[in-house]
């Protein structure tokens, strides 16, 4: 019997090949400080991504005035969430013990999701490294000095290509057009029609596949293949995106200490975020690990058809197995998590430090989206409600982790953040059939 067929009568992974709902407790998991010592990339690497992102401001800010008050930070907000809070618990008869954040990724200026940490600065590095080997820039520079006809014409020599769902060829395509780079988004069937207007309205290339994820990865990368000049932002295996979504850890922090939360000790923080091919979650987990070591317990989500970083991780094969070789479709309303083989890069990065991962079903992101818009006049795609149930399930099935690290008598002082991935630039009719949807579901 080869490996395949054996992990096909594991109890989780029958559930996961019958699309029910799981919970998993990573039993990989190690101390941070055993784990860190152990990884391929630092704190320094995040710092440095840091400090780029902080050179860029400027140019930031003068293009994209919607950043102009946060003086060109791509930044959301981090909020309470008490009327939602009250509306789960009445739900799933189930107190949530701690403080319950909404972390507001679905509002991210200049693209409206998560995809815009990594997937921007990747773009920013590259453009960044052309400048200066061309002596275009200097560090010391004001970088909105980019934003003139003379480097517009420098970039219009180089071209991107990405593969996406959607919001990573958003995020890539916009701020890649620009810059003033040629720039093309092979996007899979699951991507959004309005996605596709959008980018075509900014004179991005868009390729569309009637395959999956996977597939519109491929192209894209034997596109830049082909041509020296093509820079080629890699999903699946890019340490850029990686570090550009780790930064939002350092944010965070400080966003924390503004509103007087404590993580330590005795004052665990749980973070939920969702999954599609890992490198945003993976990132943000990698930065919150750095920051609060083992104080911090990070939760993935994804939707019962598209288990893929679950599934790697489980089975210990990584990227060497994708939900369809267990039967799954990889079909999800949730297009940003419809990615049936995790990253390689990322999947590695997690075995030591998340702490598990949950899947859950789409109707229940509909039920979610509306019950969040009708309790805070927050709303999110569909996507973003993944971790959402995160705070109801770990005390419903992940009990024996809290007991394990001695947690469960510091609940009272936990705080939970969902983190709340897309959904500002959903147009709203679009919008409004989702939250009816999510009125008709029983
Ligand atoms: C809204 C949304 N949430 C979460 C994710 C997950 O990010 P990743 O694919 O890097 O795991 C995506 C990916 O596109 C997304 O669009």
């Amino acid at each position: 019997m080869n490996e395949l067929e054996q992990w096909r009568k594991d109890p989780l992974v029958i559930k996961l090949m019958a699309t029910e709902e799981v919970f998993w407790l990573n039993p990989h998991i190690d101390s941070f400080k055993s784990a860190v010592r152990k990884l391929s990339l630092h704190e320094d690497d995040v710092k440095d991504a840091e400090k780029r992102l902080d050179r860029f401001a400027p140019y930031i800010a003068k293009v994209f005035p919607g950043t102009n008050q946060a003086h060109g930070m791509i930044e959301s907000p981090l909020v309470q969430i008490p009327s939602m809070k009250q509306s789960l618990e009445q739900k799933y008869l189930q107190p949530i013990t701690g403080n319950l954040l909404l972390k507001c990724d679905s509002h991210l200026p200049i693209s409206g999701s998560i995809k815009a940490r990594g997937g921007i600065y990747e773009v920013l590095k590259h453009a960044e490294q052309l400048a200066l080997q061309h002596g275009l820039l200097t560090v010391q520079d004001d970088y909105s000095i980019l934003d003139s006809e003379t480097c517009r014409d420098f970039f219009a020599n180089y071209s991107i290509a990405v593969g996406s769902t959607g919001n990573l060829g958003l995020s890539i395509g916009i701020i890649s057009a620009k810059l003033g780079f040629n720039v093309s988004v092979h996007m899979s069937a699951d991507a959004k029609q309005w996605k596709k207007d959008l980018l075509r309205s900014k004179n991005v290339n868009v390729i569309e596949y009637e395959d999956d994820y996977s597939q519109a990865v491929e192209e894209g990368r034997r596109e830049a293949e082909q041509d020296p000049t093509c820079y080629f932002v890699d999903d699946e295996q890019s340490q850029d995106l990686f570090l550009g979504y780790a930064v939002a850890a350092f944010r965070l922090k400080k966003q924390l200490a503004e509103q007087k939360i404590t993580v330590d000790e005795s004052h665990p923080l749980f973070v939920y975020l969702p999954c599609g091919v890992g490198g945003a979650p993976g990132g943000i987990t990698f930065g919150l690990k750095l920051l609060f070591e083992d104080h911090v317990h990070c939760f993935f989500a994804e939707p019962t058809h598209s288990p893929s970083m679950l599934l790697g991780l489980l089975t210990g094969l990584h990227e060497r197995i994708s939900v369809q070789e267990i039967g799954l479709d990889n079909r999800t309303e949730a297009d940003g998590l419809a990615v049936g083989r995790p990253s390689r890069l990322v999947s590695r990065l997690m075995k030591p430090l998340l702490s598990g991962s949950f899947t859950i079903d789409d109707d229940k992101l509909f039920t979610l989206l509306k019950e969040l818009a009708d309790a805070e006049g927050l709303f999110l795609e569909p996507s973003a409600l993944a971790g959402m149930l995160g705070p109801i399930k770990l005390v419903q099935e992940g009990n024996h982790y809290l007991k394990a690290n001695n947690l469960a008598e510091k609940m009272n002082n936990a705080t939970h953040i969902i983190w709340g991935t897309g959904g500002s630039m959903v147009p709203e009719e679009e919008m409004m059939a989702y939250y009816r949807r999510g009125g008709t579901i029983k």
